[in-house]
């Protein structure tokens, strides 16, 4: 493994992290109107996440030699719900690609950093997953017309 390539990959995760951890937690305080009840846990939620990565993530960072940055990405603000999970998906679609990158930096021996790599991948993964049904973006017609099909037949 490239140990100064995988500590510059995983401090811009680190970045990303901490750019998720300030995004959602925004989210988590100024959402107001009924659909607080439902989002807001969630968002506050998400922003614990993101910090319990970005502490393995760094903790890993100096591990492998590296100091880890305090710079963070480009938070997105905004006060409407709908825009809220747009912004959450992007966050987390983000998150899977730079874990994704770091995975394919790891040889084959590198167990124990593709393990914590793939477990923090999985986590970004359901994270995207999740707000892709809420926001309806899997389309689910073939399965709705084989269902159709089926009962005609
Ligand atoms: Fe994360
Ligand atoms: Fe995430």
């Amino acid at each position: 493994m490239n140990r100064t390539a995988m500590i510059d990959k995983l401090n811009e995760i680190l970045k990303w992290e901490y750019a998720g951890l300030i995004q959602y937690t925004q989210y988590s305080f100024v959402l107001q109107d009924l659909w607080r009840g439902v989002y807001a846990e969630e968002f506050r939620e998400s922003g614990e996440e993101a910090l319990k990565h970005a502490h393995k993530v760094g903790d890993k960072i100096v591990a492998l030699g590296g100091v880890t940055t305090v710079e963070r990405g480009e938070v997105k603000q905004t006060l409407d719900l709908h825009e809220m999970l747009e912004y959450s998906l992007e966050m987390e679609l983000r998150h899977v690609r730079l874990y994704s990158e770091a995975l394919a930096l790891c040889d084959e021996n590198d167990v124990a950093l593709r393990v914590m790599l793939e477990d923090l991948c999985l986590e970004e993964q359901e994270g995207a997953d999740k707000l892709a049904k809420i926001l309806k973006k899997n389309d689910l017609s073939l399965a709705v017309t084989g269902k159709a099909q089926h009962r005609a037949g």
